[in-house]
């Protein structure tokens, strides 16, 4: 099979392209670099740098040939930049994906895995874990322009036949067990690499945003999903839609506190992490779990790295070997 992967010198993207060369298929990458890394890309991958916000040079690059599908991970993330620039963010995140559906109906392409978020169910409290019928009340624009994307797949199956896999990815983590890719953003945001980063002497005291939760310690609960189990579920994905359309809620079903992986991370390196307490941050819910029952339903999907010790472990095991990520 031949997959085309939009943003796959991200830290999802690289780590799909990785599932895919594994299962044997051949990928060719489109990324404009903006927040990737062309060494992310694995030698002998094509690779096209290209902006989707360029109609034509993404047209060019679809055109090239038979695609058996795309997958599309090319976005901006950072939710407090969508608040601060809501029409940058809609911009760079939705028309780039409307430019490229109508692209893909164009060259004929049939299927698309798109990279959703559980930032759509941003809002009110949750106790529980959330399945895919939870409604939808994006906190940000971030949130908001990925639920827009569902929703032009949702027309483009409707009325031009293009089925869609929306898999709505709770917080990525890990690395490859290989040591072939790893999490490199800047500026970092995400918990994991800034513990792990905190526990190498890296950086300085890490914050723990909110100690004062309804949660057993006090923390944030949040679910870590392994880059590599969430890679896995796009290549089950694919399976499921050559005649139907399908959205998935995906995680590994539970949650860890911000405490406790920040035990994780001191157990797994044997260093202790130093923290201190700050406030709240506004529109961070107490509780953010996925229930991924209908991937694990329809597909046998299951995380292999489910336990936080292992996820912490990859993740280490990468930014011990690549001290200053993909720039050397
Ligand atoms: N990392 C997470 O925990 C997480 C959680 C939920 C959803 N997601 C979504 O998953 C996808 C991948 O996330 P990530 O963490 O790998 O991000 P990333 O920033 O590492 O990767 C995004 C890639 O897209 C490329 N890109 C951005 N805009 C582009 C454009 N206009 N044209 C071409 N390429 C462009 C970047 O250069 C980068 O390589 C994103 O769509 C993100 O919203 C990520």
């Amino acid at each position: 099979m031949r997959y085309l992967v939009t943003g796959g010198a991200g830290f999802v993207g690289s780590h799909v392209v990785l599932a895919l060369l594994d299962a044997g298929h051949d990928v060719v990458v489109l990324d404009n670099l903006s927040t990737g890394y062309r060494k992310a890309v694995p030698a002998g991958v094509t690779f096209h740098k290209v902006d989707l916000l360029d109609y034509a040079a993404t047209s060019a690059v679809v055109g090239q040939g038979a695609w058996d599908g795309v997958l599309h991970f090319a976005a901006l993330s950072l939710v407090g930049d969508s608040m601060r620039d809501p029409f940058y963010y809609l911009r760079q995140n939705y028309l780039t994906a409307l430019n490229l559906v109508q692209i893909c109906v164009e060259h004929s392409v049939k299927k698309i895995v798109f990279s959703s978020t559980a930032a759509l169910f941003g809002g009110p409290e949750r106790l529980g874990p959330i399945p895919e019928t939870a409604p939808v009340q994006p906190g940000s624009p971030y949130g908001e322009s990925k639920f827009m994307i569902e929703r032009v797949l949702n027309w483009a199956d409707a009325i031009y036949g293009l089925r869609s896999a929306c898999l709505r990815y709770f917080n990525a983590a890990g690395a490859d067990p290989q040591g072939r890719a790893g999490e490199d953003h800047r500026p970092e945001t995400h918990l994991i690499p800034l513990t792990v980063d905190a526990a190498l002497g890296r950086r300085s005291a890490l914050k723990l945003f909110g100690t004062d939760y309804p949660t057993r310690d006090g923390s944030c609960i949040r679910d870590y999903i392994h880059v590599t189990d969430l890679a896995d579920a796009h290549v089950r994905a694919l399976g499921q839609i050559d005649h139907r359309s399908v959205t998935y809620n995906i995680g590994n079903g539970q949650g860890y506190s911000n405490l406790e992986v920040l035990q994780s991370v001191e157990r797994v390196s044997g260093r202790k992490v130093p923290w201190e307490a700050a406030p709240r941050r506004e529109g961070d819910p107490a509780f953010l779990v996925a229930d991924s029952t209908a991937l694990k339903n329809d597909t046998g999907w299951a995380p292999r790295f489910g336990s936080i010790d292992s996820i912490v472990e990859t993740a280490l095991l990468w930014r011990k070997k690549n001290p200053n990520g993909y720039e050397v």
